[in-house]
Formats: C-alpha cells, structure tokens, sequence
C-alpha cells in the first residue's frame, strides 16, 4: 500500500514567487496608485516631477555616483540593453559573458543582428560561470551581473580592469537592488520595474557612466536607428532623456508605482535592508537543502548562487534515474502540483533551463512566505515521485 503524503499544515500568505513580473511589496494595494496624475500630460510640471522622482529615488536607493545619468527607456530591461548595444558597440572588440539564456540572446544579437566582426562569446553551461579571466581591459564586454535562468551570480567584478579601455555594459536586471553592484567597474547598467522592486512591466532604466557618454558622444555606427532607440542628437547626447523627458509616453499608473517600490525600499533600510531580505531569502532555502531535501541548486558553488532567481534542480535518486524528458515532464508536474495547490505560482525553471524549480527571492518576497512554501515542496515531490 502507497504510504499517506500528508499536505503540510502551514500555506504561504502570499503564493507569488515569480522571476517576473515579481510579488508587488508587502502590504501593496491598488491604494499606493490613487496619487497617479491619470488622464494627464506626463509633459506637464506635475506628471513629469513624478517621472524625475523615479530617477532621484533610484540613483539615491542603489548609491549610483554623482556623474552618472539615469534615465526611463522604452521596452523594460530589453529595451535598455539594445539601445546600449545599437549605440555604442562597434569600435572595439566584443567579449560577451554567456552562461544562460538571456546573455544568450545578447550574443546573438551581437553576432547575427549587429554583425560585429571581432566578437568573443565566453561561454559556460547552466549553473556555471564562465572563465572571467579570459576578459580582455582593451575590449568591450556585455554581461549579465545575475542570470535569471540559472540562478548563477557574479560575485564581484574583479575580472574587469580597473584601467580597461572597453566599455562593461551590464544587464542587471534580476540584481538591480538585490546585490551590490561595483559602479566604478560599470559602465552602462540596466534594469526594468517589474523585477526587484515588484513594479510594473514596459518600462526601463539605462543608466551611464560618463565613458558610456563620451562613447555615445564620440562614436557614429552609421547605422540607421528607430527613434525609439536615439539617445544622441547631432552627436551629442540627448540629455533631456535623463531629467525626465522620456522618449515616448510611459505609463504614469506605472511611474506611482515605481516611486511606491522605491519609498518602499527605502522604509526597508535602503539598499542595505533590501539585500538582507533577499539573501535570508537565499538562507531559508540554503538551510532547506543542507537539511537533505531531495533538491539542490542548480549554481553549484555558493559564491555563486544568486538570492533572486533561486534556481533548484531535484536530486533525488529517482528522479535523477529517469530519461531527460521524463525529467522535464516530472519537474513540470511538481510545479503543476504547487499551483494547484495555490502554494507556489510560476515556480517552474526557464523554459530553456535545466528541469527543475525556480523561486524568486527578491526584497518583496518575505522569507515566512518562503518557509511556509519548503515542505510544499517536499509534499509535492513525494506525490510526483509515487507516479513512477
Ligand atoms: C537577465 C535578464 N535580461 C533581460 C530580461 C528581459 O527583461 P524585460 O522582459 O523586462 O525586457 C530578463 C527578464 O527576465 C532578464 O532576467
């Protein structure tokens, strides 16, 4: 006879562990929005201090330094990074860090759309880092400071030169207020709302080093841009685009909502408070496995291991003995099985990932949430595992 599974006692209040759009903070309701100058020019003096407060609160929450511009981009995190790739890419050559989908996908925008002719792709498997050391000072270098798809982090910059002559232009948008990121190694740095900070989708955040402007100011690709990607007019920069004159109209519902994260996060302690709760995130989950879980983290180094997207793989022997697609179908199954359960939502890994769970771990997500959640796992493990 099967024996009995019984369903943990304890649910998460709150079931959201998705890598994006994430968990709105906690205590959010559609309240924090009745400021919203809805109907309303977001040209005019009141919308457009709104938008300019984004700007401030951010810079002064993530420690940006003084000379850095910052600005609301069209297209989220997407958006910001092929603007940074379309305007500056071209004079130098490219090294690109890929150990995961998206860096992927900025590979091969950098080899088949762009076409640049002298471009490195250093690569490693999911759940590893490539080898940094092969990065070279003298070229640019385009990069994810946290891959969302495999939960592997960077654990600090010290591959960059500090003399480099090439750009670093880093995607951060799964680390962007969630992980100390090095602003002198940095040069151009992304990140959308609908990440950390729970905020909504649609909208970006470029922010640039004075070497990104002087790049922006002194290089002309000759190709041909959509305006929605300019950020220089007649060679010099648009500056406008970084106080708060967005290119195109953004979503003054979306711009409260972003300055309700950002007063948020700092009524959390700042950057400081914001980190904490996320790497305790990372903790619970840390205890979790060493406790002898029949799951593990895909990272396989712990210096490595993000606290946002906590990517986990199942290793208990009898999963693990399955063909690779019974393995995916069977990792699909647990994650059906949580949000049946309505435990866990949008927990299962990338679609081009390893099979296993995902569960994001940023400020918003509280770490009672996610220990209510850990013998859901367990529970949802044994019941797939009684199947084969
Ligand atoms: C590392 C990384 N880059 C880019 C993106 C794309 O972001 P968006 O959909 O906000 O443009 C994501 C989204 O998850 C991401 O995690």
């Amino acid at each position: 006879m099967a024996q009995a599974n019984p369903k943990p006692g304890l649910r998460p209040a709150n079931p959201q562990f998705s890598s994006g759009p994430c968990a709105k903070r906690p205590g959010w309701t559609l309240e924090a929005l009745s400021g919203a100058f809805l109907g309303r020019s977001h040209r005019a003096k009141e919308p457009k201090a709104r938008i300019e407060e984004v700007i401030t609160l951010s810079k002064s929450v993530l420690g940006m330094p003084e000379g850095w511009r910052l600005g609301i981009v069209p297209a989220s995190d997407t958006g910001a990074v092929e603007m940074a790739l379309w305007s500056m890419l071209g004079p130098r050559g490219v090294d690109v860090l890929v150990w995961e989908s998206f860096s992927g996908e900025w590979a091969t925008d950098i080899t088949t759309q762009l076409k640049l002719p002298d471009v490195r792709q250093i690569k490693a498997p999911y759940g590893e880092l490539p080898d940094l050391s092969q990065v070279d000072g003298k070229r640019d270098l385009v990069f994810v400071w946290n891959g969302t798809t495999s939960g592997v982090r960077l654990p600090n910059a010290d591959f960059i030169p500090d003399d480099r002559e090439g750009l670093a232009i880093c995607d951060a948008t799964s680390a962007a207020f969630a992980m100390d990121l090095p602003w002198d190694k940095l040069d151009v740095v992304t990140w959308s709302w609908q990440k950390v900070l729970g905020g909504e989708a649609a909208h970006g955040m470029l922010a640039l080093s004075p070497r990104a402007v002087e790049r922006l100011e002194s290089f002309d690709s000759g190709r041909p841009l959509p305006k929605i990607f300019r950020l220089t007019k007649g060679g010099k920069l648009i500056e406008g685009i970084f106080k708060g004159d967005t290119i195109n109209t953004p979503s003054l519902l979306c711009v409260e909502d972003a300055i309700d994260g950002l007063r948020w996060a700092e009524s959390v302690g700042g950057l400081k408070g914001l980190i904490a709760r996320s790497e305790g995130n990372l903790a619970a989950i840390s205890r979790w496995i060493d406790g002898g879980a029949g799951y593990g983290f895909l990272a396989s180094r712990p210096e490595i291991r993000s606290c946002t997207s906590i990517c986990l793989l199942v290793t208990a022997p009898w999963f693990k003995a399955l063909p690779e697609g019974d393995q995916a179908t069977a990792a699909k199954k647990i994650a059906a099985l949580l949000e049946k359960e309505g435990v866990a939502l949008d927990a299962a890994s990338y679609r081009d990932a390893p099979p296993g769970l995902r569960l994001w771990g940023g400020a918003t997500v509280e770490t009672a949430n996610i220990e209510a959640l850990l013998p859901w796992l367990d529970w949802a493990l044994a019941e797939v595992a009684a199947g084969y």
